[in-house]
């Protein structure tokens, strides 16, 4: 079901942790399946110096927080912008359908820690950034309504019809 990249990623995450003092932090979640995800950035010169992350949930969002941070980790603010959930999806060479979701937790967490990094500068980061969507699953259902493919079900905590 798990490639060996989110087998590796779950059993040994990179950059696990705090970073005290941190140019931003963001923290997203999923409340129907009750999985949080905080991101720590140290940000000097416009470069993601340092990342840290901490994850409370299931083994593809602790492999995809994992990745997330390894990919942006030394990078321009730019680069980290463009962190989509398909790139950290395919960085761990693939995710079952019905964990999607938890990758889109992950570059949403990214791109809330670079949000509150603005805002902290005194600017209005959604011009930036973007709108973040801080419970996912609403976001899920946006997308569901369409497509019917990141949600299985399988969580039970989800009302609609499948
Ligand atoms: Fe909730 Fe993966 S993030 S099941």
């Amino acid at each position: 079901m798990y490639t060996e990249k989110v087998m590796d990623h779950f059993f040994n995450p990179r950059n696990v942790g705090e970073i005290e003092n941190a140019s931003g932090i963001g923290e997203v979640g999923n409340a129907k399946c009750g999985d949080i995800m905080r991101i720590y950035l140290d940000i000097k010169n416009d470069i993601i110096q340092d990342v840290k992350f901490k994850t409370f949930g299931c083994g593809a969002a602790v492999a995809t927080s994992s990745m997330a941070t390894e990919l942006i980790k030394g990078k321009s603010i730019e680069d980290a912008l463009k962190l989509t959930n398909k790139a950290v999806t395919e960085a761990l060479d693939g995710l079952p359908p019905v964990k999607i979701h938890c990758s889109v937790l992950a570059e949403q967490a990214v791109k809330a820690a670079l949000s509150d990094y603005y805002t902290k500068q005194g600017i209005d980061p959604e011009p930036i950034v973007g709108k973040i969507v801080a419970d996912i699953h609403e976001h899920e259902h946006d997308e569901e309504e369409h497509q019917h493919v990141s949600c299985s079900g399988n969580c039970g905590g989800c009302s609609c019809e499948h």
